[in-house]
């Protein structure tokens, strides 16, 4: 009822705020023997920590992680992995105007409505401070699954697309954006500086793709490998969309332009002509890459006034100070790829709980 765990076999739980003394992750269900530590975990987090641009929150977060459990000289045991980051650059003080009114577009009046009770300081559970549990423990289940490759980019912010034919990985990692497209990442940072100077925001979308993922992880019906993947991209903060393979696209196609034509490969498994499905059919991945989209809207604090209401319910406007990301789809690209992992290591137990392999 308190939903604050997520996946089956490999299953994880995280806990903290915004401006609590620290947040983290507990992981269960590791298998025992995987080479573990803070180093492999910490490259992840370094790459979603705020304050590393002038594009992105200027909040200082060393985001430093601690294993508290679970490993035992540099391996993992399969009992419970404990993941602790403590939150050192709180100023609670920033927040005064959240405590009176809402913001719209955040979490604030939801909270309100169904706690009745909320920590305000920083968004408290719901901030997105949360989501560097999730990238802490999404470097262990990386742990699970070596065969598979995880990328996760910005191919639109602002309402302006990358050009494909422009796609260059190499770039992903040169540019504060996440950006495979070095042109479209110059345009971007004046539409990010604009939109913070002007007190506004904008929004992004992320597309991640995971390669190496053997044909047959994934379930019909009910736990579609689809769904479990839409599940977990929809409960990233500021996620409003999640497409699979060409998404709405493939609405406007017809069965032979939406078809992955199949051809024989040399060691009996097809050779695809073509990935409308994303790598996935039936819910069941068929060993194409897979390939998902999330439309991030917006961040919602804002320093352009917006009208709302107070706790008591009288009209009220707000403009919110402290320091927040002018778009959070930056950010995020880290966390969709964590996101990914969890559910591929998850995934690849089931399938080996049910068929053996
Ligand atoms: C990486 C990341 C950073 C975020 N930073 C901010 C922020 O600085 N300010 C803000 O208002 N929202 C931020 N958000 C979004 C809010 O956490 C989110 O909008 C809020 O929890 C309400 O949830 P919802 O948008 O999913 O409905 C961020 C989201 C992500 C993924």
């Amino acid at each position: 009822m308190s939903f604050n765990s997520f996946g089956r076999v490999f299953r994880f739980t995280t806990w903290g705020e915004s401006h609590g003394p620290a947040l983290g992750a507990v992981v269960d269900g590791c298998p025992p023997g995987l080479p573990l530590t803070e180093a492999d975990i910490q490259p992840w987090l370094d790459k979603r920590r705020p304050g590393t641009s002038r594009f992105t929150t200027q909040r200082q977060e060393p985001d430093q992680v601690r294993i508290l459990s679970g490993v035992f000289e540099g391996r993992t045991t399969g009992t419970p992995i404990s993941l602790m980051i403590e939150n050192v650059d709180q100023r609670s003080k920033d927040y005064s105007e959240v405590a009176a009114a809402y913001r719209p577009g955040h979490a604030d009046y939801a909270y309100d409505a169904k706690y009745g009770f909320r920590d305000y300081r920083g968004g408290g559970r719901s901030s997105a401070r949360e989501t560097a549990a999730r990238v802490a423990a999404g470097a262990v289940a990386r742990a699970v699954i070596p065969e598979v490759r995880i990328r996760a980019y910005l191919v639109e912010l602002g309402g302006d697309a990358i050009d494909r034919t422009a796609f260059d990985d190499a770039q992903i990692d040169t540019n504060p954006f996440f950006c495979p497209d070095a042109a479209a990442a110059q345009r971007w940072e004046g539409i990010v500086d604009n939109a913070r100077k002007s007190g506004s925001s904008v929004g992004a979308i992320v597309e991640c793709v995971a390669e190496g993922v053997p044909a047959g992880w994934g379930a019909p019906l009910y736990a579609k490998l689809d769904s479990e993947l839409a599940s977990a991209m929809m409960s990233i903060n500021a996620v409003k969309g999640v497409e699979i393979g060409d998404g709405f696209d493939a609405a406007r196609l017809s069965g032979e332009q939406n078809a992955d034509p199949m051809r024989p490969g040399n060691d009996g498994r097809p050779i695809f002509l073509a990935n409308h499905a994303g790598g996935i059919a039936g819910g069941i991945a068929t060993g194409q890459p897979i390939v998902l989209r999330v439309a991030l809207k917006p961040t919602s604090s804002i320093l352009t006034p917006v009208e709302t209401i107070d706790r008591e319910g009288q009209a009220a406007e707000i403009r919110t100070k402290g320091r927040h990301d002018p778009c959070v789809g930056i950010r995020a690209a880290p966390v969709v790829e964590a996101m990914m992992a969890l559910v591929l290591a998850d995934q690849k137990l089931l399938h080996c709980a049910q068929i053996g392999v």
